[in-house]
């Protein structure tokens, strides 16, 4: 029997447009095609690891304001098998909003968390008392950093195990990495994160870090650096894929595959992840990876 998977983290709407044109300082420019639909870094990765998981159940900790946003947010939630008795309704509080613009193949993206804002130490704290040693907890920066740092310190005491996602980018105290089982920094971050080159910060955290790397896959070090490439695809929106592959990830570990098995799962989850617009609509289920998988 699997671990059970806990993401603590943002519930959002996106609202995405596609644009030919980035506007300058001052300009209007026309974009096409808006798309509303749930997202959020913790959602995003609790709906991947519900459609991946095979017997895991898969919680999410996280709030919503009392607005239709938040019905739409619960709902996906829900639709997707996550257990969301630990989602808070915020009275008088709008749910989070990430605006997104979608350019060549990229994405721009501004984030206002408000309900998100509210997932305090007070909140999430007594939640984990529920969980059991062994049970694994994820986590991004789209909430509180106390928060974060925080559940880092109880989930130390109480045996859980931490996969932090470091994204958006934010200082992160170093002492805190020792209690984290997995960190998992795109590229950009991990630069951001540590002083020395890339390949420094690997051999220092030896089957710890993780850093995806898109098109290129993913490294890790385990006596020397570890490459598992990415499988090719064709990228219509890249967002949510990082997203995609943190819960993939935390999937296969709650299973007890070893950590190279696991990337590879989470590699391939998100090649699916980048074929569809929307950060949650291209993630695939376990029959699609499995599938790839065995080809
Ligand atoms: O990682 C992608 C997510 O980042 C989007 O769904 C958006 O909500 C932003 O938070």
């Amino acid at each position: 029997m699997a671990h059970k998977i806990i993401i603590i983290g943002s519930a959002s709407m996106d609202l995405t447009v596609q644009t030919q044109m980035i506007p300058e300082q001052g300009e209007t420019v026309l974009g096409e095609n808006l798309l509303m639909a749930p997202g959020g870094k913790g959602a995003n990765q609790a709906v991947s690891a519900a459609r991946l998981k095979r017997d895991q159940d898969v919680y999410m900790i996280g709030a919503v304001g009392d607005d239709a946003f938040g019905k739409q947010i619960l709902d996906n939630l829900q639709q997707h098998c996550v257990n969301t008795q630990y989602m808070q309704t915020v009275e008088g509080e709008h749910s989070g909003t990430a605006h997104i613009t979608l350019f060549e193949q990229d994405n721009r993206i501004i984030v206002v968390p408000a309900a998100n804002n509210t997932i305090l130490p007070e909140v999430v704290l007594p939640i984990l008392q529920q969980f059991e040693p062994g049970d694994f907890i994820m986590m991004q920066q789209e909430i509180p950093e106390e928060t974060v740092e925080a559940v880092i310190e109880e989930a130390a005491l109480l045996g859980l195990k931490v996969i932090l996602n470091p994204a958006p980018y934010r200082p992160l105290d170093k002492k805190l990495l020792d209690k984290v089982a997995y960190l998992t920094p795109n590229e950009s971050e991990c630069r951001q994160l540590f002083d020395e080159s890339m390949d420094d910060a690997l051999a220092q955290h030896p089957n710890q870090l993780i850093v995806t790397l898109g098109a290129e896959g993913a490294v890790y070090f385990d006596e020397t650096r570890q490459t598992v490439p990415a499988y090719p695809c064709e990228v219509v929106d890249t967002t949510g894929a990082g997203d995609t592959f943190n819960g993939a990830l935390a999937v296969a570990l709650s299973e007890g595959q070893s950590l190279e098995t696991a990337i590879q799962f989470a590699n391939s989850a998100s090649s699916f992840a980048v074929t569809a617009l929307g950060a949650q609509g291209g993630i695939p289920t376990r029959e699609e990876v499995d599938e790839a998988l065995n080809k």
